[in-house]
């Protein structure tokens, strides 16, 4: 949901931030923009579209200098066009700003300022910023910038340039991700590590309203009493080459090819000596009598599978909740709840609602976070993290594989300490888990099965993804994926469901996935394969306790034998390869669906 950089150093500002842009791109990509700052004042080129048409456009009308900012947008306030884009300026072009989040009383303030003759040239909420600090600034830019701070209601992530200061980008932020870069030949601000990480792995993670002064030299931290801070500076241990795409085509096909490793990490996060088994080992669940998981979009599908396998292992209710829906219900959680967070960004607007309205009602918050020192990461009482690396496709593969497997692991371990399985049920469990990446490994040994399967469902105008239990919670996943980066509409239904309503869906043609890896299942899900091959479907069966035999209208992906319990995070990369191929095969922009983001920082 916009993503935000600036330089200030001994090097050409311009190639640095476009960059850096490209890195940022997954977080919006609907218009981007540049600002340099030299001795004449300030250089900008705004454009319309992807980044390549800013490229296009700074080549054009080459500019340069030593500080600048740059931003790539996902619109909110006012539609993508170059006056929208930022950075955005003060009507007397003395400050310029970059700006990610969304300012709530941007109308009350922008009134106030026209009453006062400011005139405004863009519909953005982001624009208010830049004329509120001119109108403010009297000299000292600090003073500015924590008065424009105090004066602002809603979220923002800020790299600030004022022609009185020259020599300084200034940085401050609320409830919106940004990370300092410091490097001997100059010093960053970004929205995310993989913007800055060609130049530095040394960042600070800023926190809510702290400010950062930048200059050629160094940083400095203050609070809004202009006091100075201390902070501590990070080593980012992952390299640039897991934010680049490495030979593959997308982003989003390296990332489900890199899962066998995510997989093999994150579980040595947890059975090997790390935080993540600190902390799941620190957590007493028989303080608990229910447990709610709340999250977004695939997120949320991690939490149905999870909801499956914990309350089979455990015998404890689970309910799971979108994140959206969680904030406003008025939610029955209190002491004895385990609220758990799922975000692969930790910046997700409502899944923070959420977290915060959780703590607010008294209930422990546990987190499943993506992205080291995130908004989540850092405010729920027990953090866990997934070691997936940096994700950039805007569908999530790898993460959400990552998500899974730590719910796998707190559902064995709550299982044990509730002494529903006993300590050698645990380790054969443990043992199935530990199994998964040499076993997704040779999954995706059928790539060209499934890639040359969806070469031929292009035309479908809709698909239908069935399962039951397991493989119906990560049916929708599989939906979700599909319509994500190929626009094709999709369902997925609980096998069971089909005869109440769906079934009139399909007729001649229609393509059903169906997913079975439940052997006691297998009769239930395989006559409902039966009924809607009887009317005229195809079915691409994926499972791994198949008894069928394929011909004209059944397909079959054969999966390696699992228990039940952890058999989605095979079935998932079936289902995501099968996505991807139907998106590549249609030439669409699979990496940067249109609408989409990333990470969803407003409601
Ligand atoms: C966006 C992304 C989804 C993601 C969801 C939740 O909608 O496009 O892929 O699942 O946000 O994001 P989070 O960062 O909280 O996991």
């Amino acid at each position: 949901m916009c993503g935000i950089i600036g330089y200030i150093g001994s090097e050409n500002a311009v190639p640095i931030i476009l960059d850096g842009l490209k890195k940022l791109e997954y977080r919006g990509y609907d218009s981007s923009g540049i600002a340099v700052m030299d001795n004449k004042g300030f250089s900008v080129v705004k454009q319309k579209g992807r980044l390549s048409e800013l490229e296009t456009a700074v080549n054009a009308r080459p500019i340069s200098g030593f500080l600048g900012i740059g931003h790539t947008r996902w619109a909110t306030h006012g539609e993508p066009s170059d006056i929208n884009s930022h950075p955005h300026l003060g009507s007397q072009n003395k400050i310029a700003i970059v700006h990610n989040g969304i300012i709530e009383n941007y109308k009350q303030l922008k009134e106030r300022l026209e009453q006062k003759g400011i005139q405004f040239v863009s519909q953005t909420d982001s624009e208010v910023i830049a004329q509120l600090a001119e109108y403010y600034h009297t000299g000292d830019i600090m003073d500015t910038v924590i008065k424009v701070a105090n004066a602002l209601e809603g979220s923002y992530a800020l790299g600030i340039m004022c022609l009185d200061d020259p020599d300084k980008l200034i940085a401050i932020k609320k409830d919106n991700p940004l990370i300092i870069g410091v490097s001997d030949s100059g010093n960053f601000i970004a929205s995310d590590v993989p913007a800055v990480l060609s130049h530095t792995n040394k960042v600070y993670y800023l926190n809510d309203k702290e400010i950062a002064v930048l200059t050629r030299e160094g940083v400095k931290f203050y609070n809004t009493d202009k006091e100075p801070l201390e902070k501590h500076l990070e080593t980012i241990t992952w390299s640039i080459d897991s934010a680049e795409k490495g030979g593959y085509e997308h982003f989003m096909l390296k990332e489900i090819m890199e899962q066998p490793k995510v997989l093999h990490d994150t579980i040595q996060s947890v059975l090997g000596d790390g935080d993540n088994r600190r902390i799941i080992d620190s957590l007493d669940i028989t303080n608990f009598n229910k447990i709610v998981i709340t999250a977004c979009g695939s997120a949320y599908n991690a939490g149905m599978v999870a909801k499956y396998v914990m309350e089979r292992l455990c015998r404890l209710p689970v309910e799971v909740d979108l994140a959206s829906e969680f904030r406003y219900k008025d939610a029955i959680v209190d002491q004895n709840t385990l609220v758990i967070l799922v975000s692969q960004s930790g910046e997700t607007a409502d899944t923070i609602a959420a977290m915060r309205e959780a703590k607010r009602k008294g209930a422990v918050t546990l987190s499943i976070v993506n992205v080291i020192g995130s908004t989540i990461a850092k405010e729920t009482d027990y953090t866990l993290y997934t070691l997936a690396g940096p994700e950039i496709a805007v569908a999530t593969t790898k993460a959400f594989s990552a998500q899974l497997l730590m719910l796998y692991f707190l559902a064995v371990k709550f299982a044990a300490k509730l002494g529903r399985i006993n300590s050698e049920q645990a380790e054969e469990y443990f043992k199935e888990i530990a199994s998964l990446p040499d076993k997704a490994a040779k999954l995706l040994e059928q790539i060209d099965f499934i890639q040359m399967y969806a070469s031929t469902c292009v035309g479908y105008k809709s698909i239908f993804f069935i399962g039951r239990n397991i493989d119906y919670a990560i049916a929708m996943e599989g939906s979700l994926k599909l319509k994500e980066i190929s626009y094709i509409h999709s369902e997925a239904y609980a096998g069971g469901e089909l005869k109440h309503g769906t079934i009139s869906l399909i007729e001649e043609d229609t393509l059903v996935v169906a997913i079975s890896t439940n052997e006691s299942l297998y009769g239930k899900i395989y006559s409902n394969v039966e009924q809607v091959i009887s009317r005229g479907a195809k079915v691409l069966f994926i499972g791994n306790c198949i008894k069928a035999v394929p011909d004209e209208k059944l397909s079959i992906v054969e999966l390696p034998k699992i228990n039940d319990l952890f058999s989605p995070s095979l079935s998932v990369i079936v289902l995501q390869l099968f996505s991807y191929y139907v998106a590549a095969n249609k030439g669409l922009d699979i990496d940067k669906p249109r609408n989409l983001a990333k990470s969803v920082t407003v409601e």
